[in-house]
C-alpha cells in the first residue's frame, strides 16, 4: 500500500548561509541571509517526519562538511557567497557531486538573480515586463518613462530598494543612482514604474503536479497604494505597512491570468519544486512581470511563500515536507503519483 503522507527516513541536510550581524554601510548589506531561527523550523518539520537532519552552514568548509555528512538530499536554502551567481554556487557544487537536492537548479538560479537577463529571456515567451536599461553611472542616458524605479540588478529581498528609489525626474534619478551605485555597485536596473495594485503569485510541484497558490495581494496601507513600493523597510516592518490579502479581491479571470503567466514563467526558466513571483497589475487590468524568486525566503512568519501557503491552507511544516516531497519524487527516490494532498 502506499503511504505518501510523509517521506521516508532520511538524512536530510539543510544547506544554508547565516546572517552573521557584520557591520557593513548599507542596512540591508545580509538582508538575503537566513537568520538560525529559519534553519531550526525546518529542521523541526524534517524531523517531526522522521528524517535525520545535518545543518550544513554553506561557508568555506562547506565541501568537507557536506561530504562527511553522507546524506540523501540536500533541503536547500543557502544564498551562497559571492557575485551575481552566487544562489547558483552551492546547487553546482552538489550537482557536481551528483548528491540530490530540492529547488532549482544552478542555470535556473544565476539566470533568475539577475533581473533584466530574466526579462530579456521572458520577454521571448511574451511575458509583459516594464520597459527598463541598466545604468553604470549616475550621468547614464536611459530614455525611459518617468517615474522610474531603481533596483541593483543581481539582488533581492528589497534590498537596495530604500525610500528613495523611484524617481520623478532626472535629479532624483541621478542621486537615486549615484547613492545606490556606491552602496550596492554596478549594475542598476532602471524601470519604468507600472502603477497599480501588487501581487505576489506562489508555485510548489513539478510537470503535470505543479499547483499555483492564489495570487496573495500586498496592499500598502499609507499613501497610494498604486505607488507603494515593497521595500527592504517595508518587508521588515510589514505589519505597519502593509495587509496581505489572499486570496485577493479579483475578478476571476484575472487572477487565472496571473496564475496562468505564473506556470509559465515557472516552466519556461525551468524552475523546480517550488518558486515565487512577484508582479503589478497595470491600472488597465495587465499583470507586468516584476521578478521572479525560485529560492524564496523560508522564514515563518515572515517571509511572503510560507504566508501565501498558509492563507492557502499549506501550514508551514507540510509546505517544508510537499517541498521536500516534490524533490524526491524528481529524482524517482519516491513514488510518483498522487497529486499534491496538502493543496486544496
Ligand atoms: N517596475 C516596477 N513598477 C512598480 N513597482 C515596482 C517595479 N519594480 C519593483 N517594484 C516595487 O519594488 C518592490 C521590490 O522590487 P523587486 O524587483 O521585487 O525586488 P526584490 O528582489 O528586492 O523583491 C516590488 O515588490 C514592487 O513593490
Ligand atoms: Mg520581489
Amino acid at each position: 500500500m502506499e503511504d505518501d503522507s510523509y517521506p521516508p527516513p532520511l538524512k536530510v541536510g539543510i544547506a544554508y548561509n547565516l546572517k552573521k550581524g557584520v557591520r557593513a554601510d548599507a542596512e540591508d548589506a545580509e538582508a538575503e541571509y537566513d537568520s538560525f531561527g529559519t534553519i531550526r523550523a525546518i529542521r523541526a518539520a524534517l524531523e517531526g517526519a522522521g528524517c535525520s537532519v545535518a545543518l550544513l552552514e554553506a561557508d568555506a568548509g562547506f565541501v568537507e562538511r557536506l561530504k562527511s555528512a553522507g546524506v540523501d538530499i540536500v533541503f536547500n536554502i543557502a544564498e551562497g557567497a559571492n557575485g551575481r551567481g552566487r544562489e547558483a554556487q552551492v546547487p553546482a557544487i552538489l550537482s557536481f557531486l551528483g548528491i540530490p537536492f530540492t529547488g532549482s537548479d544552478e542555470t535556473t538560479l544565476a539566470l533568475a538573480l539577475d533581473k533584466a537577463m530574466t526579462k530579456r529571456y521572458l520577454s521571448a515567451y511574451g511575458v509583459r515586463t516594464p520597459a527598463y536599461r541598466l545604468a553604470d553611472s549616475p550621468a547614464a542616458k536611459l530614455r525611459l518613462r518617468f517615474p522610474v524605479i531603481v533596483k541593483p540588478d543581481c539582488e533581492g529581498s528589497g534590498k537596495g530598494i530604500g525610500d528613495l528609489a523611484t524617481a520623478e525626474d532626472g535629479d532624483h534619478l541621478r542621486a537615486a543612482l549615484e547613492r545606490n551605485l556606491r552602496l550596492y555597485g554596478a549594475p542598476m536596473l532602471v524601470e519604468e514604474f507600472v502603477p497599480g495594485r501588487e501581487f505576489t503569485v506562489g508555485l510548489l510541484g513539478n510537470g503535470k503536479e505543479l499547483a499555483v497558490f492564489e495570487p496573495m495581494e500586498i496592499r500598502y496601507r499609507h499613501g497610494d497604494p498604486e505607488r507603494g513600493v515593497y521595500s527592504y523597510r517595508v518587508k521588515t516592518n510589514w505589519k505597519e505597512y502593509v495587509e496581505y490579502r489572499c486570496p485577493a479581491d479579483l475578478p476571476p479571470q484575472t487572477s487565472q491570468a496571473l496564475k496562468r503567466t505564473a506556470a509559465l514563467i515557472f516552466r519556461a526558466l525551468g524552475c523546480r519544486d517550488f518558486a515565487r513571483i512577484d508582479f503589478r497589475l497595470s491600472r488597465g487590468g495587465v499583470p507586468y512581470f516584476i521578478e521572479i524568486n525560485p529560492l524564496p525566503g523560508l522564514a515563518p512568519g515572515y517571509s511572503d511563500y510560507p504566508m501565501l501557503a498558509g492563507f492557502c491552507g499549506v501550514g508551514y511544516d507540510a509546505l517544508i515536507l510537499s517541498i521536500l516531497r516534490c524533490a524526491l519524487r524528481r529524482y524517482g527516490l519516491v513514488p510518483a503519483g498522487r497529486r499534491q494532498a496538502v493543496l486544496r
